[in-house]
């Protein structure tokens, strides 16, 4: 097996030339594919006006830092609930704390007409964290109405089998599942070695509506993905994967739901053309973007999200922004530059976005630059 059941990668590496071979894993991958025929959809493209909703809260599920004396903050369109100190139990030594980790998994939480709705965006880098945080801030599975992955990466999907193996149950019937593309599901390395995979079969297990979102799609009736991230910026993502088109013991992407092009027999530079961001458009706010990693280019991502949505008003742009080394403060004040052009109300920068451009953004842009960490909590509107 590439992976055992909570997705932990093994030694294996799948041999260039490898492609198509046969063997155990493969035979249950071709069943897999048939039962995934059967319950995949191509996610509903976005046609005319994005739904508006009146108010968004996103929580930072799985965040990279736990930020503590911080208190919660009021601002003109936006609340900022920090947690700070409470989950702690007086005269008993803790035993329950929000951890930070690698990772991303946001949930979103949006109300319009009287009717809200949950979505689950990423899944972080271990379930340990997901579940363990879930659990504090009192996150409620049995009310997602969709769940998104933005991108292939194990930082985003590591949780996902613990998460499924958890809640599964208490998840509604047949809850619809977006990623971007096939591309989502390919094997990837990264510099360290193995850096998984997802899997198909457990997302087929629990009963999930695998959506395909190559282009723009409504997601749960309030929030949008950008489908595919067009390059119309002076960006030039980095790439720090590498992806191989076949299936291995279960695990990777179908080469002919795949672009020939791809299909090499070898690991080829991932070009992240699967990776999507969720958005909401908040009325008389604008848009709310959560870019997830921004391999395509935060510029690119948020640019995006303006197209699909037909809008010029960007409110807040809030997650990875990837912006790292190698890439120096002449990328990064570029970047700076394109934001003053689009001209959102707040940054809040997660994850993976980079010390560096935080630091430079903050002297840029003042404090409508604002740091994301575990649990914190920020509501849009109304
Ligand atoms: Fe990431």
């Amino acid at each position: 097996m590439l992976f055992n059941a909570c997705n932990c990668a093994s030694a294996f590496s799948p041999a260039a030339g490898a492609l198509g071979a046969g063997g155990a894993g493969f035979v249950s991958a071709v069943i897999a594919t048939l039962a995934a025929g059967a319950r995949t959809q191509a996610a509903k493209t976005l046609r005319g006006d994005v739904p508006e909703v009146e108010r968004l809260a996103v929580r930072m599920v799985t965040d990279n830092i736990v930020m503590q004396f911080v208190p919660t903050e009021k601002r003109d369109g936006l609340v900022i609930e920090r947690r700070t100190g409470s989950n702690t139990s007086p005269d008993r030594p803790p035993r329950a704390a929000l951890n930070g980790e690698w990772g991303l998994a946001m949930h979103a939480e949006s109300a319009a007409a009287g009717e809200t709705r949950h979505v689950l965006i990423d899944f972080g880098y271990t379930p340990e964290v997901l579940l363990n945080n879930m659990a504090i801030l009192k996150v409620d599975p049995s009310l997602f109405d969709a769940l998104v992955l933005s991108h292939g990466h194990y930082d985003h999907f590591g949780g996902m089998v613990g998460f499924l193996k958890a809640h599964g149950s208490a998840l509604k019937r047949k809850i619809p599942f977006y990623v971007g593309g096939e591309d989502c599901f390919c094997i990837r390395r990264n510099p360290g070695g193995n850096f998984g995979a997802l899997d198909r079969k457990a997302i087929l297990d629990a009963d999930l509506t695998l959506m395909m979102a190559a282009e723009p799609a409504i997601v749960a009736d309030h929030a949008f993905t950008t489908g595919r991230i067009g390059q119309t910026s002076f960006e030039q993502p980095l790439q720090p994967s590498m992806e191989i088109v076949g299936i291995f013991d279960g695990f990777g992407c179908f080469p002919d739901k795949m672009p020939a092009a791809k299909n090499t027999g070898s690991y080829i530079p991932d070009d992240f053309e699967h990776e999507i961001a969720t958005s909401y458009l908040v009325r008389d706010k604008g848009l709310v973007v959560l870019t997830s990693c921004s391999h395509r280019g935060v510029i690119n991502t948020v640019r995006q999200a303006m197209r699909a949505a037909g809008t010029d008003k960007v409110h807040a742009v809030i997650g990875g922004f990837h912006v790292v080394p190698p890439l120096g403060d002449d990328y990064i004040n570029k970047t700076i530059e394109e934001f003053r052009d689009i001209d959102p109300d707040y940054l809040i920068t997660a994850h993976c976005t980079g010390d560096r451009f935080y630091d430079l953004a903050r002297l840029a842009l003042g404090d409508k630059v604002i740091h994301s960490a575990v649990g914190t909590r920020f509501v849009f509107g109304g």
